[in-house]
């Protein structure tokens, strides 16, 4: 056998066997390459008389025309594996269920707000906001603490880096101050004030942390100012308020003197359910108080004329109650399984 038909045959077997492109492209070198064997073929034939030359270039030239052949069908034949290879990992399947888009649903905490908001909106509260980036002076000073009240210290704020006068919220009373400071400007031509009632949801911080207090958390806080706005005026709000969130008559409330420097006098609320896992316990839902005068003269009212009274519920912490959860944190983990339990 001529040396030019073994070269094709060798070709062949190493073509065939190059498994992928890249070592196809390394068994073509071996031919074609600056010194591959054809590549030396042709070289040789200028060596030759010209006579032998015409014979023997026409003669190389058909095993290199073989190969090339040899060679664009292995390359093909490489393509076409590694193409039906990518279909058999990527085949679709057609007949699986799809994963469409589940129906969502509000987060636990945020139907407690909404559900807040409308139970104080169905008695002539109107919902407003306030920032939760606030000023020392809305969160403490008008609020009646001063710089270097004691109560302070039982705020554990985050302040932002670089600034003393802005902080992160410790609680939705400073929008009492903007609310009250809004409404004395809108109905300055009006004698007398027409009664203030808001309600007011929103996010608090403090540096806290553990299964029941988050560094982020709700409070939804209640105003009403008037002309003869009273404690017992308070009761029966907060009372029906609770009742109503919790969809019973059956509840049992009560107010625990308490202290705080925004109201005077002030309390504590605890309910108690009959019944279910928390039977007769007392469980403490908010703070509350009549306004005072110096709460109400920083937001721009007479206090020797109105008076008013002042709540903050702790939103999560009546969630936790109304479905029964028992660790905070669980609201905030953003876990599905917990979440789509409230859809
Ligand atoms: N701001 C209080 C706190 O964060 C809660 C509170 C107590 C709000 C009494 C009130 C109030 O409006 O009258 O602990």
């Amino acid at each position: 056998m001529d040396n030019l038909d073994q070269l094709v045959i060798d070709a062949r077997a190493a073509f065939a066997e190059a498994s992928a492109a890249a070592a196809l492209e390394q068994a073509k070198a071996r031919f074609f390459g600056k010194n591959g064997l054809i590549t030396e073929q042709l070289k040789a034939l200028g060596g030759l008389p010209p006579e032998r030359k015409r014979e023997r270039g026409a003669e190389v030239n058909r095993a290199k025309a073989a190969i090339e052949a040899a060679l664009a069908e292995r390359r093909e034949a490489l393509r076409e594996a590694e193409l039906s290879a990518q279909l058999q990992a990527e085949s679709l399947d057609v007949t699986l269920p799809g994963r469409g888009s589940a129906p969502g649903g509000l987060h636990p905490v945020s139907r407690s707000l909404e559900r807040i908001e409308r139970l104080f909106q169905s008695i002539g509260f109107v919902a407003v906001d306030g920032p939760e980036i606030e000023t020392d002076w809305h969160n403490f000073t008008a609020l009646n603490i001063p710089a270097d009240h004691p109560a302070r210290s039982m705020h554990d704020t985050f302040f932002l880096e670089g600034r003393e006068d802005v902080l992160l919220r410790t609680h939705t009373s400073p929008v009492q101050i903007r609310a009250m400071l809004a409404h004395v400007e809108q109905t300055r031509d009006c004698d007398p004030m027409p009664d203030l009632r808001v309600i007011m949801p929103g996010r608090v911080y403090r540096v806290d942390s553990d299964a029941t207090h988050s560094p982020m958390f709700h409070q939804a806080e209640g105003l009403w100012v008037g002309e003869r706005v009273s404690f017992a005026d308070l009761k029966g709000v907060v009372a029906d308020f609770l009742c109503k969130f919790f969809e019973t008559d059956d509840l049992q409330v009560r107010f625990r003197p308490s202290f705080f420097p925004f109201t005077e006098p002030s309390a504590e609320v605890d309910v108690a359910f009959k019944g279910g896992a928390l039977d007769g316990r007392w469980l403490e839902v908010a703070g509350c108080g009549m306004v005072h005068p110096n709460v109400l003269r920083f937001g721009g009212i007479d206090p020797e004329r109105y008076t008013g009274f002042a709540f903050g519920f702790g939103p999560d912490r009546l969630t936790m109650l109304r479905y029964g959860v028992s660790d905070l944190r669980l609201f905030f983990e953003g876990d599905l399984r917990f979440l789509s339990q409230f859809r």
